[in-house]
């Protein structure tokens, strides 16, 4: 029932390079963001959907290895107890048990993820794994109360495929990502964001229950503002230049690179509503852009280094082979260290946080 999609998980296991410890940043964006997502469950929820209801399911899409996903969930399941505890008195109070649906590509580091889990004698939900794309239906009709996801439909389904054609106006020659600066490559980039994120939305569309809430939550770019600009695209042309130093040291090769681009795409917040908006499977309740908490402490380079290495690391090897990862990173660590980023004068992407409830 999933449609095929090219899969390049974060860094699996809980080694200093792992997403394990190598994901602050995005739980600082969805720390940003609680309160807001507390407000909404006892705003917008309506537990009597499926009444008596007595199990409540959450599903986090793309969830990767933790701990973040367990943070949200554990969020969300005190918030839901608590409505549902207004919401009824006590005496007639049917108490809610928790299903809780983990998703992400196959190939994500599964054996993690459950080895980590909080202890039995904490957790207060029963756990599934969901592996397969979500660009598909992944669980079944109508049976999702909560479904969550942060910092994952960036990742594209695929690169779209004029992007690495050597003959087409869209080719990205010397660029790794669609950074705006190539006119027909942002088009071929936006055309395949679209496709996904209609896919996505149908799927989960299908997935919830009706009234049932979505809650989304990513790095995006404010309006007027394109990817070159800010110090996010900045770190990844960066990344390229490292890849060319390496072909011109014959440790990779210009045709290599020539053929090769990240298959992510950040939106600017207006386009990411209208795909909302547009497919019409969801009510937007909330769709905001907050600062990224973190944003106001300079991120040292070792930071930085780590956060994108945890990143791409699955996709940097699957395509250049073992081995040049290492020598990637030290390549900028050390541009990073001769040409600090001076976060004055780049922008910065912001976090997009919306609430969607299923019509
Ligand atoms: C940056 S991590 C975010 C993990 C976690 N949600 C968080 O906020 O820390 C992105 C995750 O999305 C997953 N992902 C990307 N494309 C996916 C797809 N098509 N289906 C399921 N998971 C996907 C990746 O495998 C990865 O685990």
């Amino acid at each position: 029932m999933s449609t095929s999609s090219h899969s390049y998980p974060m860094s699996s296991g809980d080694d200093q390079h792992s997403y394990v410890h190598n994901s602050s940043y995005q739980k600082s964006g969805i720390n940003g963001a609680e309160e807001k997502t507390r407000q909404c469950i006892f705003e917008k929820l309506d537990l009597q959907l499926n009444s008596p209801l007595s199990t409540f399911r959450i599903a986090d899409y793309g969830c990767s290895v933790g701990p973040n996903t367990f943070h949200v969930v554990q969020g969300i399941i005190d918030t839901v107890k608590s409505k549902h505890s207004e919401d009824n008195n006590e005496t007639s109070l049917v108490p809610l048990e928790f299903q809780v649906f983990f998703n992400d590509q196959p190939n994500n580091d599964f054996n993690t993820l459950f080895r980590t889990l909080p202890p039995s004698s904490e957790r207060e939900y029963f756990s599934f794994g969901v592996p397969g794309s979500f660009y598909g239906r992944v669980l079944p009709r109508n049976s999702i109360h909560i479904g969550h996801t942060s910092y994952t439909t960036h990742w594209l389904s695929k690169v779209p495929e004029n992007v690495c054609d050597k003959k087409s106006p869209a080719w990205n020659k010397n660029y790794i990502q669609c950074n705006n600066l190539i006119e027909e490559v942002t088009n071929a980039y936006k055309v395949q964001f679209t496709k996904d994120m209609g896919v996505f939305l149908e799927a989960r569309a299908e997935e919830l229950v009706p009234g049932g809430l979505m809650i989304v939550l990513g790095q995006c770019l404010p309006d007027g503002v394109p990817m070159y600009e800010t110090w996010q695209g900045h770190v990844v042309d960066t990344i390229g230049d490292c890849l060319m130093d390496m072909a011109k040291s014959g440790i990779t090769s210009g045709e290599k690179i020539g053929l090769f681009s990240f298959p992510v795409y950040f939106p600017q917040i207006s386009e990411l509503k209208g795909e909302i908006e547009q497919n019409g499977s969801f009510m937007i309740e909330r769709m905001e852009t907050i600062g990224h908490p973190m944003e106001d402490k300079a991120l040292t380079n070792d930071f930085i280094t780590s956060m994108f290495r945890a990143l791409l690391t699955t996709i940097i090897e699957e395509h250049f082979g073992d081995g040049v990862v290492d020598e990637l990173f030290d390549r900028f660590a050390k541009k990073l260290s001769e040409h600090p980023i001076d976060f004055e004068m780049w922008k910065t992407q912001v976090v997009y946080y919306g609430v969607l409830k299923r019509n």
